[in-house]
């Protein structure tokens, strides 16, 4: 992990403000799928966000690039990236700021290169459709060279087919072409989810690499925790459309205040500590057409109190920059819960 400290004084990149979106059905049924989520990002700084499956990370990242489904609506909220509120703007202006200031890396993308032309020629179109004037033939090829350099890829693959490139190469050329317009911010959503893990490790170091000697920001969207670790100076957790909690990546994985974080953290094996018996977290998460009332996660919480039903529980401060949304945080304890439950201190600071 980076230092998180000297990040933290620096300029704020993005703050996304009360962000809320729903998915309107054909049936007029609404999928809550973000919900009042606020975050701010600094210059530099890597924010993970993680949850189960369903939770809304891709959700929230596409609404900050403005590319949500036709079905998606924005109900309210301000994503401000360097001082403009990207909701107010129009389409055209939207697309001027669209993979030059903020770019991402699609889930799957890797899958996603056409067949018939060369890598080179696809990052080229991304270029010549972005930077304002559109590069020469020489200075683009020459970025694609700087570019292919910076994730790994020998230049001499540039005027190669996707087929000749193995699957982290693909990724690591998704990555590229990400980049290739100098963004502020870049949002990686899973993007090493489908590879193995060698070849994920990989990655996540020239990421991290990458990070560093570029002073990017990034928000890295995974649903796993031990990815997040490796790689983030601040974790977020969403659970059912909702940031529950968000903090320095190393304090809530060593003191987790909420309870779902403490629960998947309790369910999730340790990197470097000792073999301890899981705390499973039971249940299912719920169905966004019809979120539980009041707190999300009170029907598998082992907190649950009657207000918890009855009232939302607000992301409020609890520590620098440490933000959660429990009204019993004090009842988690200090140390992860076992799959017995009477041994909680095995492994309480991994
Ligand atoms: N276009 C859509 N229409 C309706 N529901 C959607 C649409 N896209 C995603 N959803 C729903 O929104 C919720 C959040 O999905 P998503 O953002 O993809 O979650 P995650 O990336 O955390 O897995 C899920 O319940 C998903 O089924
Ligand atoms: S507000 Fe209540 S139900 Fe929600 S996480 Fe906290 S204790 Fe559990
Ligand atoms: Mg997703």
């Amino acid at each position: 992990m980076t230092d998180t400290r000297t990040r933290s004084s620096r300029e704020s990149i993005l703050e996304v403000k009360n962000l809320v979106m729903n998915y309107e059905l054909k049936d007029g049924g609404m999928v809550s799928a973000v919900e009042d989520v606020s975050f701010e990002l600094k210059k530099g700084q890597s924010l993970g966000l993680v949850g189960e499956s369903g939770c809304g990370k891709t959700s929230v990242a596409l609404t900050l690039l403005q590319l949500q489904a036709a079905n998606a609506r924005v109900l309210g909220g301000e994503i401000n990236l360097d001082g403009i509120n990207l909701l107010e703007l129009s389409p055209e202006e939207m697309r001027q700021h669209r993979w030059t200031d903020i770019s991402m890396v699609f889930q799957g993308a890797m899958n996603s290169w056409n067949p018939v032309y060369t890598v080179g020629e696809q990052i080229r179109e991304a270029m010549d459709l972005h930077w304002d004037p559109k590069p020469t033939a020489a200075e683009a090829y020459e970025k694609i060279v700087e570019l292919f350099n910076l994730v790994g890829i020998n230049p001499e693959m540039i005027e190669r087919y996707p087929h000749e490139f193995s699957g982290g190469m693909k990724q690591r050329a998704v990555i590229a072409m990400a980049l290739s317009c100098d963004p502020k911010v870049i949002i990686a959503d899973e993007p090493t989810t489908a590879l193995d893990v060698i070849v994920q490790e990989q990655i996540l170091e020239e990421l991290k690499k990458i990070q560093d000697e570029l002073d990017m920001s990034i928000i890295y969207i995974s649903h796993d925790i031990a990815v997040i670790a490796e790689i983030t100076d601040l974790m977020g957790v969403m659970y059912a459309g909702k940031l529950v909690e968000i903090g320095p990546t190393a304090e809530l994985f060593a003191k987790p205040r909420h309870p779902y974080t403490w629960l998947i953290l309790s369910s999730t094996p340790s990197i470097t500590g000792p073999r301890r018996a899981l705390a499973p977290l039971e249940g299912e998460p719920p169905n966004l057409l019809d979120p539980p009332s009041g707190c999300r996660f009170h029907p598998r919480c082992p907190f649950a109190t009657d207000k918890c039903s009855q009232e939302e529980p607000p992301l409020s401060e609890i520590g620098e920059g440490h933000m959660i949304a429990c009204w019993n945080h004090e009842q988690v304890p200090v140390t992860l819960a076992t799959a017995e439950d009477d041994s909680r201190s095995a492994n309480g600071s991994q």
